[in-house]
């Protein structure tokens, strides 16, 4: 029988995480239904998560949205799911007619942390109980935060952009940088990740810092925009860092253009269908793997255990720097994708061969190992 017991991990801080919820059998999705009349918990409780949009990254609506889903529906806890869709005004909204509606679990993926806080204090102050899924909302009072370890993610964009300038052979290349959104506490932790690996490389001078900067609400079409002025700014770049699949496909679209695809190595995270057939393509050197399923089960298991009125434990805690308080959370391991294990993404069943595999990209699956 499947243990609802994860076991995750967060080399930054060095947490080995188990989450194990006090009632004991809580953590196990199927106990609920088996039914059984004395394991039988009262699930009076009801969940509501607000994602943030349809546009930022693929990832809300395909994947997270998904994996929630099946996890609540597993353990027969009611569940209503939306998304913002990048509304501010919309998010409260939604958040509180959740809470009319009778949610006593709240959880958000903030649009920035000062919208996000009011959210959660407000649903606090309701007796809702309330989860930060993949972002901290800095000052906020979320009981709990599951993510990424997404300085690592950060750390592996950097390092991966440097393995592919080494591949490349360019002899101090200019390095621009394509920011995720200022309002998003991960794309400043993404951005210590990456730094931490370039900044020395600057320092040395064995790269040369180009243009740097942040895309709003990590907009890709201001994303287009903002790399077509970097690159008429600095023709001569040689290397994007690009935050996401998304910022990196507006980039790699205006180096199309400029026939310089392929030839100037471009990261990005969350490998979407689209970012893996940007690699499988040579057009993207490589992109970060999350497995979001691990993600949405691990938040998933605490809303449930918070539904049936247990205080589930998590055993690690990150600081937010902002509320100067340690907010118990679930931490997991980013995974970084080049070509040659692109077959991992799909291996995990995160994106299927199906979708993957058109056209054109059958052939370069195929030497991907794909099968
Ligand atoms: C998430 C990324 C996502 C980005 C844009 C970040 O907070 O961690 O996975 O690509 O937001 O939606």
């Amino acid at each position: 029988m499947r243990k609802g017991i994860l076991s995750l991990t967060a080399a930054a801080a060095a947490m080995t995480l188990g989450l194990t919820a006090c009632g004991g059998e809580s953590g196990d999705t199927t106990s609920a239904e088996q039914g059984g009349a004395t394991s039988q918990p009262s699930a009076t409780g009801k969940i509501g998560v607000i994602l943030p949009d349809s546009k930022s990254s693929a990832r809300w609506e395909t994947a997270d949205r998904k994996y929630l889903e099946e996890a609540f529906k597993a353990a027969g806890i009611p569940a209503d799911i939306q998304n913002a869709q990048g509304d501010k005004t919309a998010f409260q909204t939604i958040a509180d007619q959740m809470i009319t509606n009778g949610a006593t679990v709240l959880m958000i993926v903030n649009l920035d942390s000062g919208t996000g806080k009011a959210v959660l204090d407000k649903a606090k102050s309701q007796g809702v109980a309330t989860i930060d899924y993949d972002r901290l909302t800095l000052g906020g009072s979320a009981s709990y935060y599951v993510s990424f370890d997404n300085t690592k993610v950060g750390q592996l964009q950097g390092e991966g952009l440097v393995k592919c300038l080494a591949e490349k052979k360019v002899e101090k290349p200019v390095v621009a940088e394509l920011n995720g959104s200022p309002t998003d506490n991960n794309a400043t932790l993404f951005k210590n990740g990456y730094d931490s690996v370039l900044q020395p490389k600057y320092d040395s001078g064995e790269y040369i810092k180009g243009p740097d900067q942040s895309v709003p609400d990590w907009d890709n079409t201001q994303a287009g925009t903002i790399f077509e002025q970097m690159l008429t700014q600095e023709p001569k770049i040689a290397g994007v860092l690009a935050a996401n699949d998304g910022l990196g496909n507006a980039a790699i679209t205006v180096l199309k253009k400029n026939n310089l695809n392929g030839k100037v190595p471009v990261t990005g995270q969350d490998a979407t269908v689209q970012g893996l057939q940007n690699i499988l393509a040579g057009d993207q050197c490589m992109t970060v793997y999350k497995a979001i399923k691990k993600e949405a089960d691990a938040a998933a298991q605490l809303a449930i255990a918070l539904a049936k009125g247990e205080k589930p434990a998590a055993s690690g805690t990150v600081k937010d720097p902002e509320g100067n308080r340690d907010v118990p959370a679930v931490l997991l391991e980013p995974q970084a994708i080049f070509f040659d294990n692109v077959k991992d993404v799909v291996n995990d069943g995160f994106v299927s061969k199906e979708e993957l595999c058109t056209g054109d990209f059958a052939d370069k699956c195929t030497e991907a190992g794909i099968s």
